[in-house]
This record gives structure tokens, C-alpha cells and sequence, in this order.
């Protein structure tokens, strides 16, 4: 068993100190300690990979690397009370597929803890469809669920990407009013997925200098960061909510303090990989039930391992809509 071999996507640098991804043979042996060796049958693409299978060392510091941050399969071995060989189980977050072989190999060995067991309503191929890309919409989502639906529209940004696409359709399933920004003219799957308005991203910042901007948002969920989420905040209603949980424009923030001291705007931070176990298992219980998006199917493209390379050339450019999971049996 422990010298099986599994196909993986494993990345590993070149002489000339570019990195590349393919499927290779990987063995249980070679796998890190843990407590729980799991039998993966999904996985997802979220922007994180992507940086890791790029070498982006603030990401993953040795390679040859096998990424992958979510993974979902069958318990095959464990030596934890409570998680039996045959369960159906979910691993995003903590180091996962960062420093710590990933969900792109058929197998994963994990500690307990990163364990959650898939809540019922949940199939594994719908909890990849979430994923960590769903999950953090849905700490987004979390953080500003105490504004009443009739306060105003809900922006999210970078919305036809894995954690906007959610955040639309969770949103909209709680009943708020949901304005998309987006680079792309999807003007039908925003529709679907439930945005009642959309703004061109460009448009969205034009004319944006001023330091407070017409109040318009009750509410925000930004997924990429830089002028976009400085114009958002600036155009915040007065006790707004706005969330932050990625850079995928720019990791700058072009702002001044006016839109906090004036409209006592509040800003929090998102993060996914720190957060507190118990509160993780209750948020995946409300994705599978209450918050679970109407659409899910309809949100994801399926890929093999082989398919990688070109999907993550796609998530870098900005080019991907809704979520990727990658298919592992
Ligand atoms: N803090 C956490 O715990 C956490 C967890 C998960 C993800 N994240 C971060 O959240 C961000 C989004 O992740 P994701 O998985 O949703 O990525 P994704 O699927 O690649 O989506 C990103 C979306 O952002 C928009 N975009 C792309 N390039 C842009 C640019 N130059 N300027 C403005 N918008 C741009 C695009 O949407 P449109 O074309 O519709 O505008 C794109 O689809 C990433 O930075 C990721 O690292 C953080």
C-alpha cells in the first residue's frame, strides 16, 4: 500500500528557473505525515494554485511541489476517532496543496484537524464546486449578513471569478440586491447566477478621484483589491460594511481615511486559512443547506489533471468564469 503509486500534477523548476506542472507518477510513501490518508476524487482551481504552480514563492518555497488547496474524497486510512475509512470528506485551507502535498494527487495524508466531514446536502463534487473559493465568499458573505436586505445594494467585485461568482449567488439567494463589476461581458451568467445590475470594471473607476465618492453600497464584497476596492469604499453608504480578501488587481490600497471617519464606513479583512475550526464546520453546514447557491452545476467547468497547464494560463490572465474543479478518479 504505503509504495502505491498515484498520478499527480506535480511542479518543478527548470534549469533556467521557470516552473512547470505535469502529471507524474507520486507514491504514498513519499506523502508527509498526518493522521488521516485520504483518497481524493475532487479537487478545485482557486488563484492561490495558480501563484504556487507559478513558483511564487511567498506561496510555496520547495519544489518539486504538488499543488491542489482544496481536496475532497474518501477516508482510506486513519488513526482518528470519529474519521473511519469510507467517510466522505472535505480538506481546504491551512497549508494544503501550499507547503504540504496538495489535491492535484489521487491521494493526500493530512493532520485531523484540517479534516471536515462533508455535511449532508453536500455531494464531494459540490463541496469542490464551493471549494475555497466558496467558502471565503461565504466568510465574506458572514461578515456583512447583518445589514437589512432593503439598506441598499450589495456590490461584489471581480464577480465572474471563483469567490465573486459566489458571493453573487449567495447573496442573492439571502435576498439582497447585488451589483456585479466585471471585465467581462457575461451579462447572462451574472443575470443567472442573480446580479440585478452590472458595471464594467473600467467604467467603475472612472472619474474616481475624489476622496468620497456618491454613496451608493450598503454593502461590499471585494475579491481583488487596488482602485476597485478604494473606489467601492469610497462610494459606501454611511455604516457600510466592506469585505477584502484578494489582490488579483493590485494589492495597493489608493485611499484615504474620509470614507471612515466621514460615513463610518468599516473595512475586514478576510482569511480563509486561519479560521477557527468550529466556526469552519457551521459555515459548511450553511452552504449546504441556506446558503447553498440555487445554480451550483451550473457554476463549474470540469477539468482532468492533464487539463491544468491551460486552465491556470486562463486564471492569470483574468479569463476564467465560476469555478474549475479538477477531476481526480
Ligand atoms: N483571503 C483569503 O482567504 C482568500 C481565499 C480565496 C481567494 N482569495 C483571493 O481572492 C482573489 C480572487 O480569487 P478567485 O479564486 O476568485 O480568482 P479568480 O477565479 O481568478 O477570479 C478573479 C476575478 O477577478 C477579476 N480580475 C482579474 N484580473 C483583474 C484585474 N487585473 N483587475 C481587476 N479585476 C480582475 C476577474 O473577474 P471579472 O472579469 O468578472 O472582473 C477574475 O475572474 C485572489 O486574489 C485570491 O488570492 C483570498
Amino acid at each position: 500500500m504505503t509504495d502505491q503509486a498515484f498520478d499527480a500534477f506535480i511542479v518543478e523548476e527548470t534549469a533556467d528557473g521557470q516552473y512547470r506542472g505535469s502529471v507524474k507518477n507520486a507514491r504514498i510513501q513519499d506523502l508527509p505525515e498526518g493522521d488521516v490518508l485520504i483518497r481524493v476524487r475532487h479537487s478545485s482551481l482557486n488563484f492561490k494554485d495558480a501563484l504556487s504552480i507559478s513558483g511564487n514563492k511567498g506561496i510555496t518555497q520547495n519544489y518539486p511541489h504538488t499543488p491542489g488547496i482544496d481536496a475532497a474524497g474518501i477516508v482510506e486510512k486513519s488513526n482518528t476517532p470519529g474519521v473511519a475509512p469510507g467517510n466522505p470528506v472535505i480538506v481546504t485551507s491551512y497549508d494544503l496543496g501550499m507547503n504540504t502535498a496538495g489535491g492535484f494527487g489521487q491521494y493526500i495524508r493530512v493532520p485531523k484537524d484540517w479534516v471536515v466531514p462533508l455535511p449532508d446536502g453536500l455531494t464531494l463534487e459540490e463541496s469542490m464546486i464551493l471549494g475555497t473559493a466558496g467558502f471565503t465568499a461565504a466568510m465574506s458573505v458572514e461578515k456583512i449578513a447583518d445589514i437589512p436586505k432593503n439598506a441598499g445594494p450589495v456590490l461584489v467585485t471581480g464577480a465572474t471569478g471563483g469567490v465573486g461568482s459566489m458571493a453573487v449567488a449567495i447573496l442573492a439567494k439571502l435576498g439582497y440586491t447585488v451589483t456585479a463589476v466585471s471585465g467581462k461581458s457575461e451579462t447572462d451568467f451574472l443575470s443567472q447566477l442573480g446580479a440585478s445590475e452590472i458595471i464594467n470594471r473600467q467604467a467603475f473607476v472612472e472619474g474616481n478621484k475624489a476622496p468620497v465618492l456618491k454613496a451608493r453600497w450598503a454593502g461590499v464584497i471585494d475579491t481583488v483589491g487596488g482602485d476597485i476596492l478604494a473606489t467601492a469604499i469610497k462610494s459606501t453608504r454611511a455604516w457600510g460594511k466592506v469585505t477584502c480578501c484578494g489582490l488579483v488587481a493590485s494589492p495597493d490600497l489608493p485611499i484615504t481615511v474620509f470614507p471612515f471617519i466621514l460615513r463610518g464606513v468599516s473595512l475586514h479583512g478576510i482569511d480563509s486559512q486561519h479560521y477557527p475550526r468550529e466556526l469552519r464546520l457551521a459555515l459548511w453546514k450553511k452552504l449546504a443547506h441556506d446558503w447553498k447557491p440555487d445554480n451550483l452545476g451550473e457554476m463549474a467547468t470540469h477539468i482532468s489533471l492533464d487539463q491544468l497547464n491551460p486552465a491556470i494560463e486562463n486564471m492569470l490572465k483574468g479569463r476564467l468564469k465560476g469555478r474549475t474543479v479538477v477531476d481526480l478518479t
